[in-house]
């Protein structure tokens, strides 16, 4: 990157790569939410099949969560997770080298997925369908970016390391962690593998990965995110400090025991249902805290909300997360998963969290970084965040009514049963009754991926009218390191 400052290249910070993950971050969230509508209109009209195998529903549904989690929600996260560290570190980037080796690695990565997971090369394990060759690459890039994020955390020029970092750092560990324990398998090709574990450890082990890639990956890191941005654009100091480090340490705690709620009813020990569901209903606990604490930000600037529609964006999405976050832990009862699994609930669940929380929050806070990367006080145009806020809630709040009508009507009429002990319906049955919330959640997606189209315009108007420059690190009075 160019310098132009006087003071030498230590002396601003590193906003170029930043900059290259926040851009890709936004393509890839239309991408990825392109596939999305494409498999909801499947679901809805199965010929939009065409008998092409690489177009097919199972082909492309890995394709739109490895896309929407990894390339949308991955590159938010490195972007704001490196922008976040230099800026509450008073430092720039440790190892520019390795910072955009992190950028092109990653980019590899998602290029790999793009092209093998609609050629049904895939291990076939939810979240972590990529083979091995791919996945050995994913942990030198992760490596890599550990070294870059602790890195920079070691060359700080302040004493305290800010709440965002200990989340951040919580969910760049985990995932090595996850990454490296569940894809353990035994090559037999250059596209195939086996899971080294069998049978009912391999699924204890590829949920215990699942629950926590949504525990660190969508949850922890999307947490540092907010307690960087809200503060920021609200101009108010988080609500409760102490608050911020309890709810760090109960959640990485819990999060890690919850795993087997994916696994009611099945040949894992009933005890081990039982500890999932236990830690999954003490998880709401330091959810609603974080989320209180986020919206509590708030306190003494609730007019804000009313013209800011960034801030929109980034408290609307905490109330998903409370809402998701109560969901969860209910449907984590055997009880109630008896009637939810299986069904679209689950599917209304994911995307209450997934467009609702992760969506919004990340959005929000690329609104807040873009016009900063490109030198703007704010984005090309105001009108358009608004008009994308109330697509996007609208399309949300289609798509997880729609799904949780559908998913009890579905879990009822299948366990509905007749006086001699028949089903009263047959399975097509439901599926016939299951249509019309298929087009209603296809509308809700159609409205959500064009609040998203709207946002790529809005944020390549903004580059072109933009221009780079650098930003001095911000000077430390030693006295208050
Ligand atoms: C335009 C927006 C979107 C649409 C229309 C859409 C649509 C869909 C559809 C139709 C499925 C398959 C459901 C099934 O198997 O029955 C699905 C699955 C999934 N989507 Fe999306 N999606 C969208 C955005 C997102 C985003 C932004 C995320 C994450 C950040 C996400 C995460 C997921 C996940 C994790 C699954 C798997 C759910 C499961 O296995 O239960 N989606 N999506
Ligand atoms: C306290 C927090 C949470 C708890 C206890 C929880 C619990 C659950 C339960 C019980 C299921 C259904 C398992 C099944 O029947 O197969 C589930 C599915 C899922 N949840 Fe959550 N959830 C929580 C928060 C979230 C959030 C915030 C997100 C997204 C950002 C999320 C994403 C998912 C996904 C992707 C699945 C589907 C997994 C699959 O089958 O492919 N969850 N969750």
């Amino acid at each position: 990157m160019s310098v132009t400052t006087k003071a030498g290249p230590a002396a601003v910070y590193n906003d170029s790569v930043v900059r290259w993950f926040a851009i890709a971050s936004v393509i890839y969230g239309v991408v990825g939410m392109l596939v999305g509508v494409i498999i909801a209109a499947q679901l809805t009209w199965p010929e939009l099949n065409m008998g092409i195998e690489w177009l097919s529903y199972g082909r492309l549904r890995p394709l739109h969560t490895n896309a929407v989690i990894f390339a949308f929600g991955g590159c938010v996260l490195f972007a704001t997770s490196y922008y976040v560290v230099q800026r509450t570190c008073h430092t720039r980037l440790f190892g520019d080298k390795l910072a955009w080796f992190t950028f092109w690695g990653y980019n590899l990565v998602l290029v790999l997925a793009v092209i093998t997971l609609p050629l049904g090369i895939t291990s076939g394990k939810e979240y972590a369908e990529l083979e091995w060759p791919i996945d050995l690459l994913l942990t030198v890039v992760w490596v890599a970016y550990a070294i870059v994020f602790f890195g920079t955390i070691g060359i700080r020029k302040v004493r305290h390391i800010y709440v965002a970092n200990w989340f951040f750092g919580a969910y760049i560990i985990a995932v090595a962690l996850l990454h490296i324990v569940n894809s353990a398998a035994i090559p037999v090709s250059l596209t195939k593998s086996y899971s080294a574990y069998a049978g009912v450890q391999d699924a204890m082990v590829q949920w215990w990965y699942g629950h926590n890639a949504v525990g660190f990956f969508l949850t922890a890191a999307f947490l540092g995110m907010m307690y960087y941005f809200i503060p920021k654009q609200a101009e108010r100091p988080v609500y409760s400090y102490r608050l911020s480090i309890v709810h760090f340490w109960a959640l990485i705690f819990t999060y890690m025991w919850a795993g087997p709620h994916h696994l009611h009813y099945t040949a894992l020990p009933d005890w081990t249902q039982s500890v999932g569901m236990v830690f999954s209903l003490i998880l709401l606990a330091p959810s609603w805290g974080g989320m209180i604490n986020g919206i509590m930000t708030l306190s003494g600037a609730w007019h804000k909300l009313r013209d800011d529609p960034i801030l929109r964006f980034l408290i609307v999405s905490l109330s998903f997360y409370g809402m998701s976050t109560f969901e969860g832990p209910m449907m984590s009862i055997k009880t109630v998963n008896a009637l939810s699994h299986y069904t679209d609930w689950t599917v209304g669940h994911v995307h209450s969290g997934a467009l609702g929380w992760v969506g919004l929050v990340s959005m929000g806070s690329l609104y807040y970084l873009i016009p900063r990367l490109f030198g703007q006080k704010k984005m090309y145009s105001v009108p358009a965040i608004e008009l994308h806020f109330w697509i996007a809630t609208i399309g949300i709040v289609l798509y997880i009514a729609a799904m949780w009508i559908a998913g009890v009507m579905q879990g009822l009429m299948w366990r509905s049963i007749n006086p001699d002990g028949s089903l009263t319906y047959t399975f097509v049955e439901s599926v016939k009754a299951t249509f019309p919330f298929y087009v209603i959640r296809l509308v809700g997606g159609v409205l959500y991926l064009s609040g998203m189209v709207i946002m790529l315009w809005n944020v390549v108007m903004t580059a072109r009218q933009g221009r780079i420059v650098d930003v001095p690190v911000l000077n430390v009075n030693p006295a208050h390191a």
